[in-house]
């Protein structure tokens, strides 16, 4: 085995790979975390493929990887230009097209991006890329060498060396064996009966890690020839268990071409499945027999194997070769025909007869990389007799329904013998409600999507075989020809795409699409995380003791197995805390280590420590707690019910007079109804980490974390050390994403790691496993909206009375001021003339809830434009005429008092409905929906405006410390944290044009505490406002100093002015400091100005779904944004972009499932979606087909930097126009079933909530046009 590392693949002193350069020049690195697996993706792709890879086959290679920052876009424009035979990339001046223009280095296409910097007016129309300096993609900085001249190459001493039989010896006397012949895997079966077999380990690798499943002993058997076998003859073909899925996949690929049609009608049905199965790294690595013997009841495969008729062959001990029906070999749940001493061989798969039709199905909550919700293998063998067809055979098998793939007997034997036909399938849909029965609390949850699919999956397969058997050409009769939409494969074109700016250059740097200023450290894996840096000796790792209950008082607990365990050093409770043990951020409602009473799962009770990661998990493990079980509040419903809330959360907001108006005569109509919100987990891709040491025998503590707040961390260490502030120090380099999620509920972790460093005086590293980092750290809240709104009959709306509340989770945390935004954001963009505001935070038992991007403004606005849409309903409107009859606008005052000026949504909107020609647009959808029965297309065009400023006034501060060195370059340090956002790059530009230096002389090492001092967490959207005006009143000032000396002569560099002003005894370091001025905000007046300005924007969405599936792909986004005179439009852009696809994850992906009231087949107050198995972020195929950014031009901002405006947060709420698009899809369907009133869609909207919306006969059979979906709010 030979390993390239993405260090090895190219980086910094070497030089980097083009891969790894077109990927940092197209900034499609942000916080990096995920961008090694992304230059490895494609690298494994062009290193193993023949000739250039396409499109396709690039994108189709990242779907297994996940990115939480960027949305994509970039990273397949840095890699698209390798899908061109273009060998020029690989060596210098490829910058030229035929016609001489220039080549975009990212696009391969022509483009408007490397014109010359200075030239014209500096405003370019450009595809992304700053290439004012560009020099060849393989070129080295270090030694000038171009890149090919370095390639790896795979050793060949490799090549020729011989297989070996191998045994090695893991943790706990594992063993692993490699044998190479059958006879040696039959004997280690029978020397270890319970020897787990490996091939991809994609199935044994997830028990021994995630569920914690111990082996004694693997053999691998991926070397074995017998079990590799792929061998054709005339009645089928045999396929050995070893053989991978790329593999199976490119041999049926080959058979399906050579031999007539209709003998490869399973052949194809295995290719599609075999597409949809998991990602390229998985399909590479894992094998059939993996699949089969795994016997999952959501296995894709197997209910195809059953339905095609395949025959697993098995071999025992002695070398006898059995043969059994795939359609017998499931048992139970994941028990199979097999003794212990047997295993399988290899499968045989018969070709089809004439007329016989095998189709796959299968349904996810996300399309690419992603388990089935339900799958089906569909077969039946047709017979003509005179002018009908007859069923001669079938077999109709559902995985994801019962225990093992459910074989449809009793339709079986009701089809053999019929006519093929309407009537049939209609007659075979209630035939098939009896052979599958799933019970109301059935594991999985989902139980009436469940069932209609498979109805759904059923009539397809009905409509398919019509289509196939008449030639495919017409319908069958008394089919009309809009029904082939429900058969009409789905195909995924590239992303394609457009980023639209102005450039305002202000001096060398501010204004300039730089590149993220750590992208090539990231690119090349060579960025140093936390949980990187270097442990120093004598170090311990740390594991928590969390709480299993979500409400219950503690009565003993038993650490003795800990203490006895592999490793341990040491375990710390409540009682071992030398400082205090109570903790907050806003207020100390928490406790560091629960003392007597738990409130919810995963809080942490104590922290052990050992000489490894695994070890301390062991003992953490063996902590027996016993405890006294109380009534834990599992949802808000129970909490409003309950009356449990947080103390003093109430809060009240009004304008006008809402009685009044809903008394007096002046509302035609008035609506009351209730939206839920539901929540969203970070998915930050690097999870919470701290490495914490004492200094002087535990006189200082110093930490490294990753965190938006490292002053939070460093309060926190020292409040339950009982230390002074002054002696406890926190760093933070980047963090591999934050999202609002390390703001506060990160420090916890900190200070519980801080204990036992502390009390060991020993190092201690404590990294969070995604698992419990989804458990424990909290997510952005679920809310619940129940208005009332009174308006006219053309739609103006005159009052509305809100009462809203949030999820606080068992602590109050920051869900006070993340309410208070929801409240301010209740309006979005419309003037309400009477506006009544009540909020409260409910307490319930779950982790306690926090800051997400948005701030709870998202979810306000959220709450608004739902019932915007259904006012249009109600008056048979389109919602954007609503939307634009209520329009604020300049002078407009707000419903707490602040006044809008410098408005510019008016054009934003505007100059959105005549780009995305929303007349024609809306006309296309129209058409195309009246030819399509089972696809909808829906469009939606949606404003924001989002408030910049902390509400809470205090955090509107920012330090800098800005240090000019003799050489002339400049060490920036400032209170705000980079975690993937670009801060750095933007401040690090200002300070470049304040000195009227390039950006490379500027340099920003990390964020710490004995620095920069008491810095407000990195959030709001507003650190490089507060952070870039900071860093600039540190370089005046350092000017000021300067200029006495720059007066005497002409220097001819910054660096010769630097030496003769340190010549002259001048200080070259500055600390700057900037407060937001004019803000401040009085709950009790319920007036003031809470926002410095507003950020406005636009998003236009079209969206198709498949009404009987409930899948769903964005056809096209159209975003466009204020953001004044950009500091850094190529950032901008990839803020944008990343924050709508996050948006677009939360309105229509991404659903926290907890045990709950909805969820009763989940332990109470455990998450079930607490890892990437289960919880969908978008993915690579999930961005829209196009999807075009543009910023709005000559729109300055006068309050802040530069003329720039905030970017982070705005965006978010811009990807419910996906939302808004799939409900427009969604009327157009219930529309064909005369269903015309309004619906309630949550986000988010899932293929079961889409699915479950488009009622109609399949769904009707189990539930009413109302049903709407359970969600854990
Ligand atoms: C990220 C991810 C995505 C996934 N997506 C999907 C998906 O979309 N659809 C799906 O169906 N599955 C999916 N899976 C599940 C899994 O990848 C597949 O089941 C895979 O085919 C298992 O093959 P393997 O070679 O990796 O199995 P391994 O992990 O190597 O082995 C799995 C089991 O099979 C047994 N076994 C292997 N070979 C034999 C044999 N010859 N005889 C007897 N027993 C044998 C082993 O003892 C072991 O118990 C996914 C898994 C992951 C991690
Ligand atoms: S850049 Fe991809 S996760 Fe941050």
């Amino acid at each position: 085995m030979h390993v390239i590392t993405v260090e090895g693949v190219g980086n910094c002193r070497r030089g980097l790979h083009p891969i790894q350069e077109s990927l940092a020049r197209s900034h499609g690195s942000q916080c990096g975390f995920c961008t090694p697996g992304f230059i490895m993706s494609i690298y494994a792709l062009l290193r193993s493929s023949q000739e250039p890879p396409t499109l396709e086959q690039i994108e189709e290679s990242l779907a297994g990887n996940l990115c939480r920052c960027t949305g994509y876009r970039p990273i397949v424009d840095a890699f698209r230009v390798f899908a061109k035979t273009n060998d020029s990339l690989y060596v210098n001046g490829a910058l030229e097209g035929h016609s001489g223009q220039f080549i975009c280095p990212s696009t391969g296409k022509p483009c408007s991006c490397g014109l010359k910097p200075g030239n014209e007016d500096e405003k370019l129309k450009t595809d992304r890329c700053s290439v004012d300096d560009y020099s060849p993609v393989s070129y080295s900085d270090t030694d000038g060498t171009i890149f090919t001249n370095k390639e790896l190459i795979f050793p060949p001493e490799l090549l020729l060396r011989k297989l070996t039989y191998l045994c090695l010896t893991g943790l706990n006397g594992l063993k692993w064996y490699r044998p190479l012949k059958l006879q040696h895997v039959l004997d280690l079966k029978a020397r270890y009966p319970d020897a787990k077999l490996v091939v991809g380990n994609t199935e044994v690798g997830i028990e021994m890690r995630l569920k914690r499943m111990e082996y004694r002993a693997l053999i691998y058997i991926a070397h074995i020839p017998e079990l590799n076998q792929l061998s054709l003859n005339d009645e089928g073909m045999e396929i050995g268990a070893a053989v991978k899925l790329s593999e199976l996949m490119k041999v049926l690929q080959t058979v399906s071409d050579k031999r007539p049609p209709y003998e490869t009608s399973s052949c194809r049905a295995l290719i599609e499945q075999i597409k949809w199965f998991a990602g390229t790294q998985i399909r590479n690595a894992a094998s059939i027999g993996g699949n089969i013997c795994t016997a999952s009841p959501i296995s894709d495969l197997n209910p195809l194997w059953m339905a095609a008729g395949a025959k697993f062959r098995i071999v025992d001990g002695k070398g006898n070769i059995r043969t059994c029906p795939a359609e017998k070999f499931f048992l139970g749940y994941r028990k199979v025909d097999m003794a212990s001493s047997e295993i399988l061989h290899s499968v045989f798969l018969p070709w089809n007869k004439q007329y016989e039709f095998v189709k796959e199905f299968k349904q996810a909550h996300r399309r690419d990389d992603d388990i089935a919700i339900v799958n089906a293998g569909m077969r039946v063998l047709l017979e003509q007799r005179d002018t009908k067809w007859v069923v001669s055979d079938a077999s109709i098998v559902y995985g994801g329904v019962a225990p093992v793939p459910l074989f449809a007997y009793k339709t079986k034997l009701f089809l053999i013998g019929n006519t093929w036909s309407k009537e049939l399938m209609q007659d075979a849909l209630e035939v098939l409600q009896e052979d599958i029965v799933l019970k109301e609390n059935a594991p999985g949850g989902m139980v009436e999507f469940r069932k209609s699919l498979t109805l759904s999956f059923f009539f397809k397969f009905f409509l398919w075989v019509c289509h196939h058997v008449d030639g495919q050409t017409s319908c069958p009769s008394g089919i009309p020809s809009s029904h082939l939409s429900a058969i009409q494969p789905f195909h995924r074109t590239s992303v394609t795409g457009s980023q639209d700016f102005d450039i305002t250059k202000h001096g060398t740097a501010v204004g300039s699409p730089e590149v993220h200023l750590s992208s090539k450290l990231q690119v090349s894996g060579e960025a140093e995380y936390t949980d990187d840096t270097p442990v120093p000796p004598n170090s311990l790792y740390a594991a928590l003791v969390l709480s299993k209950k979500p409400h219950a008082r503690i009565l003993s607990i038993d650490d003795s197995g800990a203490k006895s365990s592999p490793g341990f050093a040491g375990i710390f409770f409540a009682k071992d805390i030398p400082g205090n043990n109570n903790i907050g951020p806003v207020i100390a409602d928490e406790e560091l280590f629960a003392s007597e009473f738990v409130t919810c799962v995963g809080q942490v009770i104590g922290v052990v420590v050992a000489d490894t990661h695994e070890n301390a998990k062991n003992a953490a493990r063996r902590v027996h707690i016993e405890y006294d079980e109380l009534p834990a509040i599992l949802s808000m419903k129970d909490a409003i019910h309950c009356n449990s809330f947080h103390p003093n959360t109430e809060k009240c907001l009004r304008k006008g007079d809402v009685d009044l108006c809903f008394q007096s005569d002046q509302c035609d109509k008035i609506m009351e109804g209730e939206v839920q919100v539901g929540g969203q987990e970070h998915f930050y891709l690097e999870p919470n980490s701290s490495l914490v040491w004492t200094v002087d025998n535990g006189n200082e503590v110093h930490m490294v974390s990753s965190t938006q707040a490292p002053q939070k961390h460093q309060k926190y260490v020292s409040h339950v050390l009982g230390l002074p502030m002054s002696k406890v120090v926190c760093k933070t380099k980047r963090i591999g994403g934050g999202f609002g999620g390390k703001e506060t509920r990160s420090a916890f972790l900190a200070a519980s790691a801080a204990i036992a460093s502390y009390l060991l005086n020993r190092p201690v590293k404590l990294t969070l496993d995604r698992d419990i980092d989804m458990m424990i750290t909290g997510q952005r809240h679920s809310f619940l909206g129940k208005y009332k709104v009174g308006f006219t009959n053309n739609g103006k709306v005159l009052a509305l009375d809100l009462e809203i509340y949030n999820n606080g989770g068992n602590s109050l945390d920051l869900s006070l001021a993340i309410l208070e935004r929801a409240m301010f954001h209740s309006d979005n963009v419309y003037e309400i003339p009477n506006v009544r505001i009540n909020g409260r935070v409910c307490y319930t038992n779950f982790p306690s809830n926090t800051a997400f991007r948005g701030f709870g403004g998202p979810q306000g606005m959220l709450i608004t434009e739902n019932w915007v849409q259904r006012i249009a309903m109600e008056l048979k409107k389109s919602p954007e005429e609503i939307r634009e009859i209520n329009f604020q606008r300049e002078g407009s005052v707000l419903h707490y008092g602040q006044k809008i000026e410098h408005f510019t949504l008016d054009r934003i909107w505007n100059e959105l409905k005549t780009s995305c020609d929303l007349y024609n647009a809306r006309k296309e959808v129209d058409q195309f929906n009246s030819n399509n029965r089972w696809k909808k297309r829906g469009i939606a065009l949606i404003p924001t405006k989002f408030g910049i400023s902390f509400t809470t006034k205090f955090m509107n501060q920012a330090g800098a410390l800005v240090q000019v060195y003799t050489d002339g370059t400049v060490l920036v340090t400032h209170g705000g944290v980079e975690m993937g956002q670009g801060l750095h790059t933007k401040v690090a530009q200002i300070a470049a044009s304040s000195f009227n230096i390039p950006l490379s002389s500027v340099f920003i090492s990390e964020t710490s505490t004995d620095k920069v001092p008491n810095a407000t967490p990195t959030a709001a959207s507003a650190s490089s406002d507060m952070y870039g005006a900071a860093v600039l009143d540190a370089c005046e000032q350092i000017k000021v100093r300067m200029k006495p000396i720059a007066s005497t002569r002409n220097y001819s560099s910054f660096a010769e002015l630097a030496n003769a002003c340190y010549m002259e005894r001048i200080d070259l370091s500055a600390h700057g400091f900037f407060i937001t001025p004019d803000i401040g905000f009085d709950w009790k007046t319920g007036e003031g100005i809470p926002f410095r300005y507003f950020t406005y924007g636009a998003a236009f969405a079209e969206v198709e779904i498949d009404t009987l599936t409930g899948d769903f792909h964005t056809t096209k986004a159209d975003v466009t944004l204020d953001l004044g005179f950009s500091l850094n439009p190529a950032i901008d852009v990839g803020q944008i972009e990343g924050a709508f696809i996050q948006g677009l994850g939360w309105a229509a992906l991404e659903e926290l499932k907890w045990g709950d009231p909805a969820h009763r087949w989940i332990p109470a107050g455990f998450l079930y979606t607490c890892g990437p198995g289960n919880y969908k972020i978008p993915s690579v195929n999930d961005v829209p087909l196009k999807f075009n950014i543009s910023l709005l031009k000559g729109a300055p901002n006068a309050k802040a930097i530069h003329s720039s405006k905030a970017v982070g947060e705005p965006p978010f709420f811009l990807a419910s126009a996906v939302l808004f698009a799939i409900k427009d899809a969604i009327v157009s369907a219930r529309a064909e079933v005369g269903c015309s009133d309004w619906f309630p869609l949550d986000n988010p909207a899932t293929p079961e909530r889409i699915r479950m919306a488009c009622t109609d006969e399949f769904t009707k059979a189990f539930v009413d046009s109302d049903f709407r979906p359970k969600l854990s709010i």
